[in-house]
């Protein structure tokens, strides 16, 4: 009895990632170590990665947890190539790359994370992730959200990142793509600047293979209350 309790808590753990979106490595590290092993998975983002870059995902990698480099990374295809490749190369386990950079781009991307990660030495399974629309973005519109699934999809990555809401509009182009869900918001939480938000339990239900959490768990507070709730919830909606 304990021993699957303990299974069905690790496998809600391989199921969230905790956006680690603070303004500096202290206050990162202050926060991981408060979590102790609860979270296995920890996505560094655009602005903790300009305060601390590699080091600190080397540091993360380091101390034994998964790293999602979250850099939405969209220039032109040589320069994403070489972007890609490094961080496949420092042992990320997800990358991001934005999808409205096109199907040549994203190919630059996938082409430059397996290289980087097999220059590394890097096994297991590894994602270079398309973004497809920003949970955030006002411009939504369903048209959009297909033509960026289809740019994914034909540019053949293996993963893709989309709002909860648009899961169950995809389905039939996706089901064979790793699925994460930003976005997410536990009922009773506030939205922040997300506007296309889903629970946790409805992301999983609609068939999200990693939710990405950050401020109902880094602002909450009692943290780790939040996140017990929140695996919680993914182990009942599997
Ligand atoms: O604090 P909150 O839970 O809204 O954090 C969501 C995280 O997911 C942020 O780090 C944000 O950069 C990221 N994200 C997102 N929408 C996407 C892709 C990533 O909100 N489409």
């Amino acid at each position: 009895m304990e021993d699957n309790k303990t299974q069905n808590l690790e496998s809600s753990i391989e199921k969230l990632a905790v956006a680690l979106d603070f303004a500096d490595e202290k206050e990162a590290m202050k926060f991981v170590g408060l979590m102790e092993d609860r979270i296995k998975i920890y996505k560094v983002g655009l602005e903790l990665f300009s305060v601390s870059g590699p080091q600190f995902v080397s540091k993360l990698i380091g101390l034994g947890y998964d790293v999602f480099v979250d850099l939405k990374l969209h220039d032109i295809p040589n320069t994403v190539y070489g972007a890609a490749k490094a961080l496949g190369k420092l042992g990320a386990r997800f990358i991001t790359a934005h999808s409205s950079g096109g199907v040549e781009m994203l190919q630059a991307a996938n082409e430059g994370f397996n290289e980087g990660c097999s220059d590394g030495g890097w096994g297991g399974l590894r994602y270079c992730l398309g973004v497809s629309v920003l949970t955030s973005d006002p411009y939504f519109t369903d048209q959009l959200l297909f033509s960026r699934v289809e740019t994914i999809v034909t540019a053949g990555l293996k993963g893709f990142v989309c709002s909860g809401t648009d899961l169950s509009k995809i389905t039939q182009k996706i089901g064979h793509l790793f699925k994460v869900v930003p976005g997410v918001r536990p009922v009773g939480s506030f939205e922040n600047d997300q506007l296309r938000v889903t629970t946790p339990s409805n992301a999983i239900a609609s068939g999200a293979d990693l939710l990405v959490v950050g401020r109902p768990i880094t602002l909450s507070s009692n943290p780790i209350a939040a996140t017990n709730e929140i695996l919680r919830s993914i182990f009942l909606a599997n």
